[in-house]
């Protein structure tokens, strides 16, 4: 009998049912695609059992049965999961590795319930590298059976720099998956950051691409450090196969997406969360694919851009990096208290500080700033935050009036720049929107002097 088993096998699924065995479990697996149950039977011994039917699989396993799905998200899950219900019993425990949407998420944990089966959703970061050495996982659901699983989990996870399994538990129902979208998001978010880094230091420092990848890769050894650096300075370099020219350069500038930033945008729509990075980011998307090729291409003066403009972007992406973090965060603690979760904030930050996308250096000091006190609404209140806010704010203004001036749009370092000039300002200019709402719609408006609700007569009625 078999400790554990694997649905879809493709390469995520084949990659984490492999990185499974290799820490000595058994493991059994089982796809409706034939080729790729035969692909996995290449590695077969008796601790690996490739299987070709529902019955066969399920039959493999020892009870409580736990099951990892990892298969395309939407209604592949749901015809997988009425399968399963017919052959599984309860106590077994059903775990949903895909980037499912948490709304999804949400009806199965409720829908397996009444079968009195164990659903876990779980976001699974990495890549098929991560899979198969060490991804991060954000395991959200029933925590007893969460429980039953937790050491074969934490044998295949990542391990932090301090040897720490990046898999600890997220909290109940969807947040599993609703934490792997706000990654996704915090994901588009970085990208987006660098991709702004990338055309300043381009056009206004006007550096090759072998420089700005030794750039890169020099801030991937500093406070910058993190995964979307390195790969940053690795893409930049690299030769292309058709041309002499690097890669880069012939690479389409038009962003295409699966949609899971989109997701974090749109629940934070819902929930009014003011994730403007992560937004710009999403945006940046679409913009990316709706500019028209008619346009000319700027020409930036660059014997007036000052010389330490690199030092000063590194500054400015590193405080970006710290306001993506801040808004996912913001979210989470808003998503917390709408879909009433308790959340665990420094484990978040655990699981992400290894084996993801998003993983960074940042995420050690934002784990020990929630350790510090749970409470904070926004990261930029712990001490740590707000005196590197205080040190690089100026950077950043710098950073951002500098393309502004040379007409280099930055979507989301600005966006960064007046999130953290809007988010500790007690004078913000919403009274002026109160004051024409409550103009033209009556709308109503509270006072700053003193308490209830108020409305002005302001025009004669003619
Ligand atoms: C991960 C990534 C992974 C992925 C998205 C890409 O954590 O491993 O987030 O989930 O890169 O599928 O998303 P887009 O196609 O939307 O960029």
């Amino acid at each position: 009998m078999q400790e554990f088993g694997v649905i879809g096998l493709s390469v995520m699924g084949k990659n984490l049912a492999l990185n499974i065995h290799s820490k000595g479990y058994s493991v059994a697996g089982f796809s409706i695609d034939k080729p790729e149950v035969d692909a996995l039977a290449k590695y077969a011994d008796d601790k690996l059992k490739p299987t070709y039917t529902w019955e066969e699989f399920v039959n493999s396993l020892e009870k409580p049965r736990k099951i990892l799905i990892m298969i395309r998200a939407g209604k592949p899950v749901d015809l997988t999961l009425e399968k399963l219900t017919k052959l599984l019993e309860p106590g077994d425990i059903v775990i949903d590795g895909g980037n499912s949407n948490f709304h999804d998420t949400r009806r199965r944990f409720h829908e397996l319930e009444k079968f009195g089966l164990h659903f876990i959703g779980m976001g699974v970061s990495g890549g098929e590298e991560g899979a198969l050495h060490g991804p991060a996982l954000m395991p959200g659901g029933d925590e007893a059976a969460f429980e039953k699983v937790r050491p074969i989990l934490e044998a295949i996870a990542a391990k932090t720099p301090e040897g720490r399994p990046c898999v600890s538990y997220i909290g109940p129902e969807a947040s599993g998956h609703y934490v792997k979208m706000v990654h996704n998001g915090i994901e588009y978010g970085i990208m987006q950051l660098f991709s702004e880094a990338y055309d300043m230091l381009r056009k206004a420092c006007g550096l090759s691409n072998d420089e700005m990848s030794a750039l890169f890769d020099k801030w991937n050894h500093e406070d910058l450090q993190c995964y979307l650096a390195e790969i940053t300075a690795e893409v930049l370099k690299k030769d292309d196969d058709l041309t002499s020219d690097k890669v880069i350069d012939h690479i389409l500038n038009e962003a295409s997406y699966k949609g899971t930033g989109n997701w974090t945008l749109e629940d934070a729509i819902v929930l009014g969360a003011p994730i403007s990075v992560i937004a710009e980011a999403v945006l940046a998307r679409f913009m990316s694919k709706a500019t028209t090729r008619a346009g000319k291409e700027i020409s930036v003066d660059q014997s007036k851009i000052s010389s330490d403009l690199p030092e000063l972007i590194a500054s400015a992406l590193y405080l970006g990096q710290a306001v993506c973090y801040a808004q996912g965060f913001m979210q989470l603690k808003m998503a917390a208290k709408a879909y009433d979760w308790t959340l665990r904030y420094p484990g978040i930050a655990q699981n992400w500080e290894a084996g993801c996308i998003i993983r960074s250096k940042t995420l050690k000091d934002i784990e020990d700033a929630f350790e510090g006190n749970p409470e904070i609404n926004n990261l930029f209140e712990a001490p740590f935050f707000a005196k590197m806010m205080q040190n690089r704010l100026p950077d950043l203004r710098r950073v951002v009036s500098v393309a502004a001036e040379n007409g280099i749009p930055t979507p989301t370092l600005s966006a960064a720049l007046n999130y953290l000039e809007s988010i500790f300002n007690p004078s913000l200019p919403a009274n002026l929107i109160q004051g024409q709402r409550d103009y033209f719609g009556a709308h109503t408006y509270f006072r700053n002097d003193r308490e209830g609700v108020f409305h002005t007569e302001w025009y004669d009625e003619k």
